[in-house]
């Protein structure tokens, strides 16, 4: 079964297009690869973070994927911080990583640009993913394009330690994520629906207040038609609220369209409404439950314990391949 590993900065909030376009597919996926999970915060702390709230998202991410229905039997889960091998093997990779390599890093350029006194964590976060990445022998790393760069930079790091030093990492494929289904703005349907979105009223959040959403639904842009009918050029909005009851329900689109022919838009919003609101609040209801439970930590000890036992054999070996021992005297 080919490895498969997922990084999850514990910054920002979870919205209902993450959950549709990324978070079930991973759920439906679970079963095809040997998957690992973690959070980065490692990487989350390349900028300052505020201490307190930091270690509350860290928890509440694992949560929230948990209560999405990713399954800690099918999934290594755990934090990146929690397993010190991680620092470590990235301090030997960072040794074979050129200056000029990470200074060509398209993410590290738009960051460092926006602040003077950005930190060195900032230059070397890419080798720190390199280390998460090879560490397990991954094969597939899914990613955004933002990343993808990132893991091309692994693929090299993982060519490089090769063949200085024998074959010891498997080296990674990224894989784009799949153009799946895109959730668009409520208010804009012609732009994503995105964490970062000014208008708030457009972005559905998976631990918003469920009669928030329902809100937010019924006062979703649309178009002066009324035909629920699915034409993204036309019709941005609908189409939108057409893919939302889609993919909640399972339904196709022209099951969507068929159930709602001559019906008015009040009537159709209030439905999409009914389905997102009643899919959204069974998982606030699993969060609740195991936000504060045993359960959680003991999948996260069961991953630290399962994943530093990997990570300490890959450190040893690097090592010894690298002559960090003490030598015997000819
Ligand atoms: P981001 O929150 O932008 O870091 O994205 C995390 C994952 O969620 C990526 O796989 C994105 O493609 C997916 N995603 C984010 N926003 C949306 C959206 N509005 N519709 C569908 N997928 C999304
Ligand atoms: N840098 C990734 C992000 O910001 C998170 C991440 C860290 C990651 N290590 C990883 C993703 C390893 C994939 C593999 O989204």
């Amino acid at each position: 079964m080919k490895k498969m590993l997922t990084g999850l900065q514990p910054t920002g909030v979870i919205t209902l297009g993450n959950y549709i376009g990324s978070i079930k597919q991973m759920v439906d996926n679970q079963d095809m690869y040997d998957s690992y999970l973690f959070v980065a915060d490692m990487h989350a702390i390349t900028v300052y973070q505020d201490p307190s709230e930091l270690s509350n998202k860290i928890r509440s991410l694992i949560a929230l994927y948990l209560a999405c229905g990713i399954d800690p039997n099918k999934n290594k889960i755990f934090i990146q911080s929690e397993n010190e091998y991680h620092a470590n093997v990235s301090w030997l990779l960072e040794c074979n990583t050129y200056f000029g390599e990470l200074s060509r890093m398209t993410q590290f350029k738009d960051k460092s640009m926006k602040n003077e006194n950005f930190t060195s964590g900032l230059f070397t976060y890419p080798v720190l993913m390199a280390s998460d990445i090879l560490i397990y022998d991954t094969d597939i790393v899914p990613v955004g394009v933002d990343q993808k760069q990132h893991v091309e930079l692994a693929r090299d790091i993982a060519i490089r330690f090769n063949k200085k030093y024998g074959d010891t990492f498997v080296v990674p494929t990224p894989v784009m994520s799949r153009v799946g289904t895109k959730i668009m703005d409520l208010q804009d349907p012609t732009k994503k629906m995105s964490k970062s979105s000014e208008n708030k009223k457009g972005v559905i959040m998976l631990l918003e207040d469920l009669d928030s959403i329902r809100k937010k639904i019924m006062s979703a842009t649309t178009d002066s038609e009324m035909c629920v009918k699915y034409d993204v050029i036309n019709k941005p909005g609908i189409s939108n609220l057409i893919t939302m009851y889609a993919s909640i329900t399972g339904k196709s689109i022209e099951e969507v369209e068929f159930m709602f022919e001559g019906k008015n838009y009040g009537e159709f919003k209030r439905e999409v409404a009914d389905a997102v609101v009643s899919e959204v609040s069974k998982i606030q209801n699993r969060y609740n439950e195991i936000i504060n439970s045993k359960e959680i930590d003991e999948i996260l000890d069961k991953g630290r314990e399962f994943t530093r036992e990997i990570a300490k054999k890959k450190y040893e070996d690097m090592k010894k391949k690298m002559g960090l021992f003490r030598g015997i005297e000819k």
